[in-house]
């Protein structure tokens, strides 16, 4: 892949996960990278790490992301590729929706994501690159994901909007839909282990590959879209799934 000398990527939740792995992979191509995390000790290890910037912003609060929109234009002027990736995932029964709870994940899945490109925007050079990291639960009924569901789809929304207005600038938007990835995400839910691994279980029948993917996996399709040899993608969405997305009746 043709490298990022000079180039500048900006990856939110890059600290962990798929942010993370993403983040190694600019980095090994040669760019500048940026990470932004919302714990200081988090971002500040991963940053060490990576031999990126880190910083710290939680992007439930707009003024925040202003704030490393700022930073960003203050030190490196510009930016060529965005990855909206910070997200949480916490799974609740139809019926019983915590008012916080909806807050939260709506907050961080799609206004947060939605304000981190609004705000990052006018520092998106020409020829610059956005994907947003959504989810195959985007476009499926997964039982106690409704709330999550729905916060990804109306990015996808979003995005697709962005695509069309966005052309004109010259700089692409791009969706990735991730089915289940091994990342610390899970862990964060609050489900208690054997819940967990119980529904961890249940999720990898339901994959044609019956493997959960790697964070690698996710990031190799994002660094791609984003690159020189993906110039002419615009307005696509990518199942990174095992299959799963074709929704299998029966599973061999
Ligand atoms: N893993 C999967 O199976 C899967 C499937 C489909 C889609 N996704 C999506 O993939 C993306 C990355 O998730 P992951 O699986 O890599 O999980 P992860 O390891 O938990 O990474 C999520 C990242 O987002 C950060 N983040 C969360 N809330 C934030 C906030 N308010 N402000 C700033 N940063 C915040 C996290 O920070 P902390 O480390 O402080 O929590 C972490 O760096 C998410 O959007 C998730 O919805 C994941």
């Amino acid at each position: 892949m043709s490298n990022l000398n000079g180039k500048v990527a900006v990856v939110t939740g890059g600290n962990s996960g798929i942010g993370y792995e993403t983040a190694k992979k600019y980095k090994a191509l040669g760019a500048d990278v940026v990470i932004i995390g919302r714990s200081e000790d988090k971002v500040s290890q991963a940053a060490q790490e990576l031999g990126a910037t880190g910083l710290v912003a939680d992007v439930l609060s707009v003024a925040a992301i202003e704030e490393a929109a700022a930073t960003v234009k203050d030190t490196f002027g510009k930016v060529d590729i965005l990855f909206v990736n910070a997200g949480v995932f916490f799974g609740t029964p139809i019926g019983q929706t915590p008012e916080d709870m909806f807050d939260q994940q709506v907050g961080i899945n799609f206004k947060g994501a939605v304000f981190t490109i609004e705000k990052f925007l006018p520092l998106i050079a020409e020829g610059g690159s956005i994907v947003g990291l959504s989810s195959v639960l985007a476009y499926s009924g997964m039982a106690n994901a409704a709330i999550y569901s729905a916060s990804k789809a109306a990015l996808n929304a979003y995005i697709r909007a962005a695509t069309t207005e966005l052309a004109e600038r010259k700089i692409r938007v791009n969706i990735v839909n991730p089915g289940p990835i091994s990342t610390p995400i899970y862990g964060k839910t609050g489900m208690p282990e054997e819940q967990l691994n119980g529904f961890a279980e249940a999720m990898q029948n339901r994959i044609p590959l019956k493997t959960f993917g790697t964070p690698e996996d996710v990031a190799n399709l994002v660094v791609f879209v984003t690159s020189e040899e993906g110039k002419f993608i615009n307005g696509a969405e990518f199942n990174v799934d095992g299959g799963m997305n074709v929704n299998p009746v029966l599973v061999g």
